[in-house]
């Protein structure tokens, strides 16, 4: 998968997406379509974009019983999406029905979309995972905790905080991918992210992409918002 930066289309209607994506002129994107968009225009919109040479990570979160997700991946695999994920807390059964359901919907000749699990998400505190999960144990264990789980089951990945990023790459080892939101330039407003970080920490700290939403989507120029971030995340000295 390289090292992308992912941009998340968080837009309700592909009207938005499409005039946001005039500012990116010729450039090949790896894109994010999230429930937002997914569930207004449908797989229309991966259709959409892949004609337009754009890899998409479609990020829908599924956390279910083994056989929906199953099912439900084995149609997401015909979009031809690059990268799927799911709920770790789902659990192994889960997400190695995921993988079955993926490879059951791949067409022939098209490569499996990689699957990654969410383990805890950009947005929640170690308070609140204690009070409202009830789980006793810290943030940064429990994240590693499904970490490993989604490597047992044969997922290629992990979405974390940059903060765990470091403490993944040394426990799982090198070709898992660690895929980073929460990411926002030293000036911007964290708005409701909990564990965010700068794109040069995410690099350093072993993260192997990150997703960045709203520091580029509502930029008031995200062309020049894009080759900022791009060039941090990238070590490119500007
Ligand atoms: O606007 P911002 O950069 O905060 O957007 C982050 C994107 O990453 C959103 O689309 C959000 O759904 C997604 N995400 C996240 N935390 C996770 C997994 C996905 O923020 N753990």
């Amino acid at each position: 998968m390289n090292t992308p930066l992912i941009i998340a289309l968080d837009f309700a209607r592909k009207l938005e997406v499409f005039k946001f994506l005039e500012h990116f002129q010729g450039e090949k994107l790896f894109l994010k379509v999230g429930m937002e968009l997914f569930y207004q225009e449908g797989p229309a919109i991966i259709y959409e974009l892949k004609e337009k040479e754009h890899r998409i990570f479609l990020d829908l979160k599924l956390h279910d019983i083994p056989n929906t997700v199953k099912s439900a991946m084995k149609g997401l695999a015909r979009l031809g999406c690059d990268l799927v994920n799911v709920h770790a807390a789902g659990g192994k059964e889960m997400m190695m029905a995921a993988l079955e359901g993926l490879e059951a919907g791949t067409i022939s000749g098209n490569n499996r979309p990689a699957c990654i699990a969410v383990t805890q998400l950009t947005s929640t505190s170690e308070e609140q995972m204690k009070k409202e999960q009830l789980i006793g144990v810290s943030l940064e264990e429990s994240v590693l905790h499904y970490a490993s789980l989604a490597k047992e089951s044969g997922l290629e990945g992990v979405v974390c905080s940059t903060h765990e990023a470091a403490m993944i790459r040394k426990s799982v080892g090198g070709s898992f991918c660690i895929v980073t939101p929460g990411i926002r330039l030293i000036e911007d407003d964290i708005q409701d992210q909990k564990r965010v970080s700068t794109p040069e920490f995410a690099r350093k700290n072993g993260a192997t992409a990150i997703v960045v939403g709203r520091s580029i989507t509502r930029s008031k120029e995200p062309f020049e918002s894009y080759q900022t971030i791009k060039k941090q995340w990238e070590g490119v000295l500007v």
